[in-house]
Protein backbone atom coordinates (compact mmCIF):
# COMPACT_ATOMS: atom_id res chain seq x y z
CA UNK A 1 0.00 0.00 0.00
CA UNK A 2 1.17 3.33 -1.25
CA UNK A 3 0.59 6.49 0.72
CA UNK A 4 1.54 9.73 -0.06
CA UNK A 5 2.54 12.17 2.53
CA UNK A 6 1.87 15.91 2.11
CA UNK A 7 3.18 18.11 5.12
CA UNK A 8 1.51 21.54 4.93
CA UNK A 9 5.60 23.05 5.63
CA UNK A 10 8.20 24.51 3.62
CA UNK A 11 10.67 24.86 7.07
CA UNK A 12 13.38 22.21 7.03
CA UNK A 13 13.35 21.64 10.29
CA UNK A 14 9.47 21.83 10.85
CA UNK A 15 7.47 19.47 12.86
CA UNK A 16 5.16 18.10 10.51
CA UNK A 17 7.67 17.23 7.91
CA UNK A 18 9.26 15.42 11.62
CA UNK A 19 5.86 13.61 11.87
CA UNK A 20 5.92 12.57 8.40
CA UNK A 21 9.27 10.64 9.12
CA UNK A 22 8.42 9.72 12.33
CA UNK A 23 5.43 7.95 10.29
CA UNK A 24 7.88 6.63 7.67
CA UNK A 25 9.56 4.65 10.38
CA UNK A 26 6.18 3.26 12.14
CA UNK A 27 4.59 2.53 8.77
CA UNK A 28 2.42 -1.23 9.75
CA UNK A 29 4.34 -3.94 7.20
CA UNK A 30 2.81 -3.49 3.31
CA UNK A 31 2.72 0.21 4.07
CA UNK A 32 4.97 2.12 2.06
CA UNK A 33 4.75 6.38 3.07
CA UNK A 34 6.37 8.46 0.49
CA UNK A 35 6.76 12.62 1.30
CA UNK A 36 5.58 14.77 -0.96
CA UNK A 37 7.84 17.94 -2.17
CA UNK A 38 5.19 21.00 -1.92
CA UNK A 39 8.26 23.57 -2.57
CA UNK A 40 8.24 24.35 -6.33
CA UNK A 41 4.18 24.36 -6.78
CA UNK A 42 3.94 28.07 -7.60
CA UNK A 43 0.92 30.31 -6.07
CA UNK A 44 -2.21 29.77 -8.04
CA UNK A 45 -2.85 32.10 -10.76
CA UNK A 46 -6.03 31.52 -13.40
CA UNK A 47 -3.92 32.59 -15.91
CA UNK A 48 -1.71 29.88 -15.39
CA UNK A 49 -4.66 27.42 -15.64
CA UNK A 50 -5.96 26.49 -18.75
CA UNK A 51 -6.24 23.35 -20.71
CA UNK A 52 -3.19 22.13 -18.68
CA UNK A 53 -1.53 23.07 -15.34
CA UNK A 54 2.26 24.14 -14.43
CA UNK A 55 4.69 21.16 -14.72
CA UNK A 56 5.53 20.66 -10.73
CA UNK A 57 1.29 20.81 -10.35
CA UNK A 58 1.47 17.69 -12.56
CA UNK A 59 4.07 16.35 -11.26
CA UNK A 60 2.51 16.23 -8.02
CA UNK A 61 -0.49 15.37 -9.30
CA UNK A 62 0.55 12.14 -10.70
CA UNK A 63 2.16 10.92 -6.96
CA UNK A 64 -1.58 11.64 -5.88
CA UNK A 65 -3.05 9.58 -8.52
CA UNK A 66 -0.37 6.38 -8.00
CA UNK A 67 -1.15 6.92 -4.41
CA UNK A 68 -3.56 4.10 -2.15
CA UNK A 69 -4.42 6.93 0.20
CA UNK A 70 -3.27 10.53 1.49
CA UNK A 71 -1.59 11.26 4.67
CA UNK A 72 -1.62 15.33 5.40
CA UNK A 73 0.78 16.77 8.47
CA UNK A 74 -0.63 20.31 8.57
CA UNK A 75 0.46 23.04 10.69
CA UNK A 76 -1.80 25.60 12.27
CA UNK A 77 -1.80 29.27 11.28
CA UNK A 78 -3.99 31.81 12.39
CA UNK A 79 -6.86 29.15 13.57
CA UNK A 80 -6.26 27.20 10.00
CA UNK A 81 -3.98 25.33 7.32
CA UNK A 82 -1.15 26.94 6.10
CA UNK A 83 -1.58 28.57 2.49
CA UNK A 84 1.16 26.55 1.02
CA UNK A 85 -1.17 23.38 1.34
CA UNK A 86 -4.00 24.88 0.48
CA UNK A 87 -2.54 26.57 -2.61
CA UNK A 88 -1.32 22.76 -3.48
CA UNK A 89 -4.62 21.24 -2.65
CA UNK A 90 -6.62 24.22 -5.02
CA UNK A 91 -3.79 24.31 -7.87
CA UNK A 92 -4.21 20.09 -7.84
CA UNK A 93 -7.99 20.25 -7.95
CA UNK A 94 -7.80 21.94 -11.35
CA UNK A 95 -5.82 18.96 -12.95
CA UNK A 96 -8.85 17.15 -14.75
CA UNK A 97 -9.85 14.22 -13.63
CA UNK A 98 -10.78 14.79 -10.07
CA UNK A 99 -7.87 12.94 -8.62
CA UNK A 100 -8.48 13.25 -5.34
CA UNK A 101 -12.33 11.89 -5.12
CA UNK A 102 -12.55 8.75 -3.36
CA UNK A 103 -8.89 8.82 -1.81
CA UNK A 104 -8.79 7.34 1.50
CA UNK A 105 -6.74 9.89 3.82
CA UNK A 106 -5.19 10.27 7.39
CA UNK A 107 -4.66 13.58 8.98
CA UNK A 108 -1.89 14.50 11.57
CA UNK A 109 -0.29 17.90 12.55
CA UNK A 110 2.01 19.77 15.32
CA UNK A 111 1.96 22.80 16.16
CA UNK A 112 3.68 24.81 19.24
CA UNK A 113 -0.08 26.12 20.73
CA UNK A 114 -2.32 23.85 23.30
CA UNK A 115 -4.90 22.67 20.58
CA UNK A 116 -2.27 20.70 18.61
CA UNK A 117 -3.95 22.11 15.32
CA UNK A 118 -7.11 20.92 15.96
CA UNK A 119 -8.52 24.05 14.55
CA UNK A 120 -6.63 23.93 11.24
CA UNK A 121 -7.33 19.49 10.84
CA UNK A 122 -11.17 20.11 11.04
CA UNK A 123 -10.48 23.23 8.36
CA UNK A 124 -8.76 20.64 6.10
CA UNK A 125 -11.74 18.48 6.70
CA UNK A 126 -13.89 20.45 5.64
CA UNK A 127 -12.04 21.45 2.21
CA UNK A 128 -11.76 17.56 1.30
CA UNK A 129 -15.45 16.95 1.27
CA UNK A 130 -15.47 19.32 -1.92
CA UNK A 131 -12.85 16.97 -2.96
CA UNK A 132 -14.17 13.81 -1.83
CA UNK A 133 -11.82 12.62 -0.50
CA UNK A 134 -12.53 10.34 2.75
CA UNK A 135 -10.56 11.34 5.68
CA UNK A 136 -10.47 8.56 8.43
CA UNK A 137 -12.19 9.92 11.39
CA UNK A 138 -9.95 8.08 14.07
CA UNK A 139 -7.84 8.25 16.25
CA UNK A 140 -7.10 11.43 15.80
CA UNK A 141 -3.37 12.87 15.75
CA UNK A 142 -3.09 16.40 17.74
CA UNK A 143 0.41 17.26 18.58
CA UNK A 144 0.24 20.18 20.67
CA UNK A 145 3.36 21.81 22.11
CA UNK A 146 5.60 20.01 19.36
CA UNK A 147 8.58 22.05 20.21
CA UNK A 148 8.78 20.26 23.62
CA UNK A 149 7.98 16.79 21.89
CA UNK A 150 10.45 17.32 18.75
CA UNK A 151 14.57 18.18 18.65
CA UNK A 152 16.07 20.71 16.98
CA UNK A 153 15.78 18.98 13.56
CA UNK A 154 11.92 18.72 14.03
CA UNK A 155 12.31 14.57 14.66
CA UNK A 156 9.91 13.36 16.87
CA UNK A 157 11.11 12.60 20.22
CA UNK A 158 8.06 12.32 22.33
CA UNK A 159 7.02 7.99 22.70
CA UNK A 160 2.82 8.34 23.32
CA UNK A 161 3.06 10.46 20.36
CA UNK A 162 4.68 7.63 18.16
CA UNK A 163 2.00 5.30 19.03
CA UNK A 164 -0.77 7.55 18.59
CA UNK A 165 1.17 8.34 15.07
CA UNK A 166 1.38 3.90 14.94
CA UNK A 167 -2.54 3.51 15.67
CA UNK A 168 -3.40 5.93 13.24
CA UNK A 169 -1.39 4.23 10.72
CA UNK A 170 -3.09 0.96 11.52
CA UNK A 171 -6.44 2.58 11.18
CA UNK A 172 -5.39 4.23 7.90
CA UNK A 173 -4.68 0.72 6.24
CA UNK A 174 -7.58 -0.69 7.57
CA UNK A 175 -9.92 2.15 6.03
CA UNK A 176 -7.95 2.12 2.70
CA UNK A 177 -8.44 -1.64 2.25
CA UNK A 178 -11.94 -1.13 3.42
CA UNK A 179 -12.35 1.55 0.77
CA UNK A 180 -10.68 0.10 -2.28
CA UNK A 181 -12.64 -3.30 -1.64
C1 LIG B 1 1.57 32.81 10.49
C2 LIG B 1 1.57 31.86 11.65
C3 LIG B 1 0.41 31.61 12.34
C4 LIG B 1 0.39 30.71 13.41
N1 LIG B 1 -0.78 30.42 14.02
C5 LIG B 1 -0.82 29.43 14.95
C6 LIG B 1 -2.08 29.00 15.46
O1 LIG B 1 -3.14 29.48 15.10
N2 LIG B 1 -2.08 27.99 16.38
C7 LIG B 1 -0.90 27.38 16.80
O2 LIG B 1 -0.94 26.48 17.62
N3 LIG B 1 0.30 27.78 16.32
C8 LIG B 1 0.36 28.78 15.40
N4 LIG B 1 1.56 29.15 14.84
C9 LIG B 1 2.80 28.51 15.34
C10 LIG B 1 3.04 27.20 14.64
O3 LIG B 1 2.42 26.19 15.40
C11 LIG B 1 4.54 26.90 14.52
O4 LIG B 1 5.14 27.89 13.71
C12 LIG B 1 4.81 25.52 13.97
O5 LIG B 1 6.15 25.24 14.22
C13 LIG B 1 4.55 25.42 12.47
O6 LIG B 1 4.73 24.10 12.01
P1 LIG B 1 6.09 23.56 11.35
O7 LIG B 1 7.07 23.36 12.48
O8 LIG B 1 5.69 22.25 10.73
O9 LIG B 1 6.60 24.55 10.35
C14 LIG B 1 1.60 30.07 13.80
C15 LIG B 1 2.79 30.34 13.10
C16 LIG B 1 2.77 31.22 12.03
C17 LIG B 1 4.04 31.45 11.25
Amino acid sequence: MKILAIAGSLREKSYNRGLVRAARALAPAGMEIIEADISDIPLYNGDDDGDTQPAPVLALAEKVKEADALLFATPEYNYSIPGVLKNAIDWMSRVPGGIFAGKPAAIMGASMGGMGTSRSQYHLRQVLVFLDVHPLNKPEVFVSAAHEKCDDNGDLQDEKTREMIGKQLEALKVWAERLGE
